[in-house]
């Protein structure tokens, strides 16, 4: 399926258990200024962890370029005050790793626990399938608890950890986890998940 076709379902409006109503857009370079918005009212914390520093206009400029090219395809949600929230799933150009995508979700943190994180996911889950990907992945570090305990309960098992992978804003180390879901029902490839 192309891009376009996807793009015809958004935006699309729902309204969270609280009742909060949020719109979830396909993300655009309209996006730019609402993302580095978004990534400059995180709270430091989550600025450690984050894979690239999206408070930089030329991170999220490349992120925009990424869009065109196809290699990411991003949902945005906003509600009335500006964008709280996005899902990502980036395609690597590699040939043998065509079938993967890696996942992000990021919902700013007066939204969290609301069912929005869940939402945007299943709503990426769909965009990938429709991409023709077939297995996600998500990084995370170990100290990310929540991150991964919601990454469980949506039905990410922990597939592999890298020790000492990961190098936060202050230079400290963090080992990795990387988190699978397999689109099409789990792979008989992927051994006894990993305890972490
Ligand atoms: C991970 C994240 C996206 C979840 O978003 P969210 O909007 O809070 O998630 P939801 O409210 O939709 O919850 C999804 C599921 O995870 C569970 N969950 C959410 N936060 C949790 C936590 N801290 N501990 C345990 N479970 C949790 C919810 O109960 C829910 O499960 P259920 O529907 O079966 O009850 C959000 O916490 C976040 O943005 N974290 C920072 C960014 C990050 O670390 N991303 C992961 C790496 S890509």
């Amino acid at each position: 399926m192309s891009l376009e076709s996807i793009a015809e379902r958004f935006p699309r409006s729902l309204v969270l258990p609280g009742g909060e109503k949020v719109e979830i857009r396909m993300m655009t370079a309209a996006d730019r200024e609402p993302m580095l918005s978004f990534a400059r009212h995180l709270p430091q914390k989550d600025l450690m962890f984050l894979r690239v520093d999206l408070t930089e206009e030329s991170v999220v400029d490349a992120w925009v370029e990424a869009l065109g090219t196809g290699h990411s395809t991003s949902l945005v949600a906003y509600d009335d005050d500006g964008l709280i929230g996005y899902a990502t799933v980036h395609r690597n150009p590699a040939p043998w790793t065509r079938r993967v995508g890696e996942i992000r979700v990021n919902v700013s943190p007066t939204y969290r626990n609301k069912g929005l994180g869940r939402n945007l996911t299943s709503q990426i889950f769909d965009v990938a399938r429709e991409l023709g990907l077939k297995k996600l992945m998500a990084n995370m570090t170990t100290d990310q608890h929540s991150a991964q305990a919601a990454f469980r309960r949506l039905g990410f098992v922990p597939e592999a950890l890298l020790a000492d992978y990961v190098e936060d804003r202050r230079g400290t180390s963090h080992d990795l986890v990387i988190m699978s879901y397999d689109i099409d029902g789990h792979s008989d490839q992927v051994a006894e998940p990993l305890r972490v």
